[in-house]
C-alpha cells in the first residue's frame, strides 16, 4: 500500500497534508509514503525531515503519485494532477465542493475516489477528523493577532504615569469555532469583547468566555440551529432586525472580527458600507468569511485597504495558512485519523468500508461518477 503526499499548486496554500509525525504513523500502518519534494517547505518542514521519518522524496507530482493507493492533499487536485493519479486511488483533501460541479465531474472522470474532509459528520467518533474545527480555531486566533497588528493602539487598558490608555472594544460576529477562539484570544490581550450569533447555544458559550452577548433573541433565533449544530440561513426580516441592532453597536467599536458562515451558502452580509462609515478612523475590521463571499460589504478578498473614513479592512485569504506549521500539524492529524479507518490493521491493506457513515458522508466521487447525493449533477 502506497500513500502519496503532494505539494499544493495554489500559490496561496502554505499548508501541507502530512508531517514527519504522521508519516511515521503511516509507516506503522504498513504503508510506503512518498512525499513530493518541497511539499512541506512553506510550513517549515524540509524534505530531510520527511525522509528521516521514513518517507521517500519524489521529484514532481507525477512521480510522487505513481501507483499511490491514497493521495493526501490540502486542496482539491487540479486537472494537471488528476491525470497522474491511478484509477481507483483515494484522494483525500479539503475539496471545496459547493458550486464546483465541473471540478467534481473532472475528479469522477479521472476515476479516483475523492473524499472531502470538510463534510465529515460532527459526531463524537469523528471529532479527531474535524478539519473545519482544527483550522477555524487557528483562523480565529490569527484574526485577532492580525487585527492587533493593524490597529494603531493598544488592546489592553494601561494605566501609566503619562495617563491611561483605554482598552480596545472588540466585536466578534459569528461565535462558532473561529469566533469563540477570537473571543478568548482578544480577552487574553485585554480587549473589552462583545459577540453575536444567530444560534441560541452560542449565548452561553460567549458568556462563559467573559464576553457580552448581543443578538435579536426572537422566535426565529430560538429555532436557528440545525441538528448538525450549524446556523440556518436567516430570513430577510431577521437580518434587517439584526442589522439595526448591529449598526448602533458597531459605531462604538474599535475592532470588528466577522466569522459568520452557513454551510453550502454564501456568507451572510452583516456589515454594510454605511456601518463601516459610522466607525471611527483607525478602527479595524477583519473579515474571516472573505473566501466565501464575505460578511463585510466593502471587504476585498486577499487585500487590506483603508476606507475613505479611515477604517482598515483586512481580507486575508487562507487565514489558517498564515499559521502554516500549526495548521499543517493539526490537519495532518485529522487526515491520519481518517486514513486509519480505511486500512485493515491485520493485513495492512486498504479496506474501505463503503457503508461506513464517515465514508458515505465524505465520499464525493467513485467508479467514474459523482456519488454524493448532495452534489448530484443537475438534470
Ligand atoms: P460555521 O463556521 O459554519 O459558522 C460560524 C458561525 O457563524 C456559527 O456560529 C454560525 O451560527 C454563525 N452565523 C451564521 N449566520 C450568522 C448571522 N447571520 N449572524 C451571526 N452569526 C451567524 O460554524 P462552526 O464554527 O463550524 O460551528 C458551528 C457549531 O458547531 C458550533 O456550535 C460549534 O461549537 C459546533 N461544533 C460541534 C462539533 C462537534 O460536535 N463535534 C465540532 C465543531 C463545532
Amino acid at each position: 500500500m502506497r500513500i502519496a503526499v503532494l505539494s499544493e499548486t495554489d500559490p496561496i496554500e502554505t499548508r501541507v497534508a502530512a508531517t514527519p509525525e504522521t508519516v511515521k504513523k503511516y509507516k506503522g500502518l504498513g504503508a510506503e509514503v512518498a512525499v513530493q519534494s518541497g511539499a512541506g517547505a512553506k510550513a517549515g518542514i524540509p524534505d530531510g525531515e520527511f525522509e528521516a521519518a521514513g518517507a521517500t522524496i519524489a521529484h514532481g507530482a507525477a512521480d510522487a503519485a505513481r501507483d499511490a493507493d491514497i493521495v493526501l492533499k490540502v486542496r482539491r487536485p487540479g486537472a494537471g494532477e488528476l491525470s497522474g493519479l491511478k484509477r481507483g486511488a483515494l484522494v483525500i483533501a479539503i475539496m471545496d465542493p459547493y458550486g464546483n460541479e465541473a471540478a467534481l465531474k473532472a475528479m469522477a472522470e479521472a476515476g479516483v475516489a475523492g473524499f472531502a474532509m470538510e463534510l465529515m459528520p460532527r459526531i463524537t467518533r469523528a471529532q479527531v477528523m474535524d478539519v473545519l474545527s482544527s483550522q477555524a480555531n487557528l483562523a480565529g486566533y490569527r484574526a485577532v493577532i492580525d487585527a492587533a497588528e493593524a490597529y494603531g493602539r493598544a488592546f489592553p487598558m494601561m494605566m501609566t504615569a503619562a495617563g491611561t490608555v483605554p482598552a480596545a472594544r472588540l466585536f466578534v460576529m459569528g461565535a462558532g469555532v473561529a469566533g469563540l477562539q477570537a473571543i478568548a484570544t482578544a480577552r487574553r490581550l485585554g480587549a473589552v469583547v462583545t459577540a453575536t450569533d444567530v444560534r441560541p447555544a452560542a449565548k452561553e458559550q460567549v458568556e462563559s468566555l467573559g464576553a457580552k452577548f448581543i443578538a435579536v433573541e426572537d422566535e426565529e433565533f430560538r429555532q436557528a440551529e440545525t441538528a448538525a449544530g450549524y446556523a440556518k440561513e436567516m430570513s430577510k426580516e431577521y437580518l434587517a432586525k439584526q442589522a439595526e441592532l448591529v449598526a448602533s453597536h458597531i459605531a462604538k467599536q474599535d475592532v470588528v472580527i466577522t466569522t459568520a458562515l452557513i454551510p453550502g451558502r454564501p456568507a451572510p452580509k452583516l456589515v454594510s458600507a454605511a456601518m463601516v462609515g459610522s466607525m471611527r478612523p483607525g478602527s479595524v475590521i477583519v473579515d474571516l468569511a472573505v473566501e466565501r463571499g464575505g460578511n463585510v460589504e466593502p471587504a476585498k478578498p486577499g487585500k487590506t485597504h483603508v476606507t475613505p473614513n479611515g477604517v482598515k479592512i483586512v481580507g486575508h485569504l487562507n487565514m489558517p495558512g498564515r499559521l502554516a506549521a500549526s495548521a499543517s500539524a493539526l490537519y495532518a492529524r485529522n487526515l491520519h485519523a481518517f486514513v486509519e479507518t480505511l486500512i485493515d490493521k491485520g493485513s495492512k491493506e486498504l479496506a474501505v468500508k463503503w457503508d461506513d457513515e464517515l465514508v458515505r458522508a465524505t465520499c464525493l466521487t467513485r467508479d467514474g461518477a459523482v456519488v454524493n447525493p448532495a452534489f448530484q449533477p443537475k438534470a
